[in-house]
Formats: C-alpha cells, structure tokens, sequence
C-alpha cells in the first residue's frame, strides 16, 4: 500500500505518461485528462494531492483547483504552467488556494522534492486536524463530568437530611414517597427558603433514577439565549462563541433528572421548547435541524403563583397544565412551628462542628424566641440565624442574645406580626381621636380588646389617650 493518492490532470497524453512515471514508484497515481474527470476520480477517491495543468480546454488549472479547495481545503494543490502568465498565475494562487507552481519545463528532481515537502504539510494539517477534534471530544467530556462533579458537590454540602413534625410536612412526604418512581412532572412551589430544592433532591433520590444526574438549572439566572444553549446544547457555529458543538444539561441529565428552578422567569420561546420535551421527549440543539431524544424527569419549582401567571399572559396554559400534573405545596415555616425545634436542633448540629462551637442545644428561652419569629426568608433564614448564634454562644446552650434578627423581637419581646398590630391601633386611635369605640367598630373587634391591647402596649397610660370614653 502507497501512503498517498496523486491525481494527474493533463489534457496532453505525454506529460500524463511522463508523471505518472516520476511518482508511480513512491506513491498511488490516477489521471485525468479534463477538469470534469477529475472532479469525478475526487468523488470516489481520498486524493492527498492535486497536479493540474493551468491550460486546458472548458476548465482551466486553476479553476478546477478552486473546486478542488471547496470540495476539501486539505488537498494539496500545485499548478503546472508551460507559459509564463503572470496575471493568470497569480489570480491563480489567489483564488485557487494554489500550494506552488511549476513551470514547465520542470526538473523531475525538484518536481518529486515538492511533492514530498507538500504531502509532509498535508500529513502535518491532517494531524492537527485528528489532534483537535480529539482535544475538542475531550474537552466536552470534561465540561459534562465537570458539570457532573459540580453537581456531586453540592449534593456532598448539602446532606439529603430532612427533618419535620408537622403533619403538612408529613403529608408531603407521602406524596413523595408515591411520585417517585413515576415519570410525570412535579411542580414544587413555596415561599423561599421552604426547601423545594431539597425536596427535588430527595424525589430523585428516592426513585430509581437515583444512580443517574440530578441536574439542577435555575431559570432565571441567565438570559434567554444562554438559558437555551444551557438547556439544549448548541451547535458549533450556531452563534458567535460557539466554538464546538456543545451537549446541552437535557442530554447530560439524560436518564436522569433536570431541577427547574424559578420556573416561571422562562421566556415564552423556551417554554416551548420544554413543551415539546415534556410531550414527545425530544427537542434540538441550537442550530441544528434533527430532534434528538432523552429521557429525563422534570422537577419544576418557583416561588410565584403560577396560575397568576398563566392568567397575566406570562406563562403558557398548556406548559401550566404539563408541569402542574403533580403540585406538591411547601408550606411556609410560619405555619409549621412546630417543625422549628427539631429544625433548629439540625442545624445546630449539621454547622457545629464547622463554626467549632461547643453548644448542643438551646435554652427554652432562646428556642421559645425562635418559635415566636415569622422568618420570611423560612429554613434558610433560620438556618442562617443558627450559625450566627453558634458563632456568637460561648456556652454548651444557646441563650437568648444579641443574635436574633432585630426584626423577631423588638424590648417588649413582641413579633412582627404584634408590632404591626400595634402600628395600626395607634394610627386609628389618632385618626378617631382617642375614640376607642370607633377605633373598636374600625377593627371589627370589641371596645375592651382594644383597650386590653393599648394597656399592653404601654406601661404608663398615654396621658392623651382617654380609656374611659
Ligand atoms: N425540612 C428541612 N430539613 C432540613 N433542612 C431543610 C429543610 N427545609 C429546608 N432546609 C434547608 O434550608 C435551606 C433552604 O432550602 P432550599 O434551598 O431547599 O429552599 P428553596 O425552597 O429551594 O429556596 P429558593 O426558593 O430560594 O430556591 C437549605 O440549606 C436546606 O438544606
Ligand atoms: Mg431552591
């Protein structure tokens, strides 16, 4: 076997005869005696190098060395010319990509030492050419297994630990439980911080998908075009730094499962993309026209009301319908307190040892303040507060201090909510004058409520304030 394929193309039968003799001994030679020919021998061959004669009839030299370079650059093209025409030889070079030129007559020597430095440089490109393709599959197996690993740390951070005591959160539990394993959508919703992440972790981890990705998008953190390629992958050249085609995290999580966060900053374009996913399990990259097919599971989550979205024009009705097949509420924690202690106790022990801090429990007053806060930022900001405290407690209990948030409790120990309450006993008190039957009749509450309460809220009676109108 010869390493390479030479085509010849001569209209004249001599100098045809003649080179094939110079290069038959080293390499493959084919022939051709017209530009038509020769494309025809290109189809069906792998040719390293191209040999034309610049004149001949219907195509010249250099013209077909132009097709030559359109069907692959990588050929080595020379030009033979027995006439010195300047201008034709170098439009020739030009536009025809040309290698070199070879006056005629030419020294068979330095015509065969040509040939071998040309083909040494094709060797060389075409090696280049496998070195980065096989650096670019690299890369993108890395990129996935980075993507992969990123994913397993978070995990590894953030223990699939879930406590509760409440019922509601009980009874969320069992839903899991029966989702599990089967292939529908669920939609998490639910106040920050109420843990839907950690519910979709724990829905993958009970289900048999759970030795595959769960691969986790928020939806709102990137703009549409960069949502979509995440999402979907792209294909090289599809926009400006598309470098390399790209698998997008559908076909990474394939198998496994896709956490949506925030699912509702999805644009409408996107949305219909993750329609058609939902539906027939298929979608395409980003410039590219086939479908490719997977098999993941859509955990969707958000904070909004959704439905209010669907009816503001902002979310599609039938994506709605899709991915509301399986709701699963978390309630806020204001409404579960009695999850707060048992919470609290887990993040007491899961930071610990981190933040170095002897404490192991709390003291009944701390954990009666904690029970009494609203947390609109929910487990996290309780979780937050927690740290906090083991970072200020120098004792083995945690004491009420100076490390619940100002909000909580304010030197009369009252809530947020009581404080609110307040505010708005004394502003209809000032409106009506001291008039606490109308203050009473304003609040839809009795005469003496009111006077109970405006007694609490203030040690000394406002001299102001005639309580006994
Ligand atoms: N029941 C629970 N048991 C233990 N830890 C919890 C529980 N619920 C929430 N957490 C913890 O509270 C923090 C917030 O939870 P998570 O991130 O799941 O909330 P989220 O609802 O996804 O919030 P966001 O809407 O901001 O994404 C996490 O550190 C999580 O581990
Ligand atoms: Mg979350």
């Amino acid at each position: 076997m010869k390493p390479y394929n030479l085509l010849i193309v001569d209209d004249e039968k001599e100098i045809l005869r003649s080179l094939t003799l110079t290069f038959a001994e080293d390499y493959e030679v084919f022939t051709a005696s017209s530009g038509a020919e020769a494309l025809d021998i290109l189809k069906q061959r792998k040719i390293a190098l191209v040999i034309a004669d610049q004149r001949m009839p219907e195509m010249t030299g250099a013209e077909l060395l132009e097709q030559v370079f359109r069907i692959d650059p990588n050929i080595v093209r020379i030009i033979l010319t027995g006439y010195t025409d300047v201008a034709s030889l170098i439009r020739a070079i030009n536009d025809g990509h040309i290698y070199q030129y070879i006056a005629k007559p030419w020294e068979r020597r330095d015509l065969k030492i040509i040939v071998k430095r040309a083909l040494e440089s094709y060797q060389l490109t075409l090696e280049n050419q496998r070195l980065l393709r096989e650096l670019q599959i690299a890369n993108e197996r890395l990129s996935d297994e980075n993507r992969f690993l990123r994913n397993e740390v978070d995990k590894g951070l953030q223990d699939v630990n879930i406590v509760w005591q409440t019922p509601a959160m009980q009874h969320i539990f069992e839903l899991v439980s029966k989702v599990a394993n089967n292939p529908v959508a669920v939609l998490l919703t639910g106040e920050t911080g109420t843990g839907k992440t950690l519910v979709a972790r724990h829905i993958h981890h009970q289900g048999f998908r759970r030795d595959k990705l769960f691969i986790e998008q928020n939806c709102g953190a990137l703009p549409e075009n960069l949502l979509e390629s995440e999402l979907f992958g792209h294909k090289r050249g599809a926009f400006t730094n598309a470098i390399q085609d790209r698998k997008g995290l559908f076909e990474v999580a394939d198998g496994g499962t896709l956490f949506l966060d925030e699912i509702s900053e999805m644009t409408s374009a996107l949305q219909v993309k993750l329609l058609q996913v939902l539906q027939e399990g298929q979608f395409r990259r980003v410039g590219e026209n086939e479908y490719r097919q997977v098999d993941v599971r859509i955990i969707a989550a958000t904070n909004r009301d959704l439905w209010a979205e669907v009816q503001k024009g902002r979310f599609r009705m039938d994506l709605y319908y899709r991915i509301n097949v399986f709701p699963i509420h978390i309630p806020p924690l204001r409404k579960r307190i009695q999850d707060i202690p048992a919470l609290a106790d887990h993040c007491l022990k899961k930071h610990r040892r981190k933040l170095n801090s002897q404490a192991d429990g709390f003291s009944d007053a701390a954990l009666q303040a904690l029970c009494r806060y609203d947390y609109p930022g929910n487990v996290r900001e309780l979780e937050n507060l927690i740290e906090r405290a083991l970072i200020l407690s120098s004792g083995s209990r945690i004491e009420v201090g100076d490390w619940l948030p100002d909000l909580a409790l304010d030197a009369t120990g009252m809530t947020r909510l009581e404080r609110f309450q307040r505010a708005e006993i004394e502003r209809l008190v000032e409106l009506h004058q001291g008039d606490l039957n109308r203050v009473a009749r304003d609040l839809g509450v009795s005469r003496t409520t009111v006077w109970r309460r405006l007694k609490g809220y203030r040690a000394q009676p406002d001299p102001l304030l005639d309580v006994s109108k």
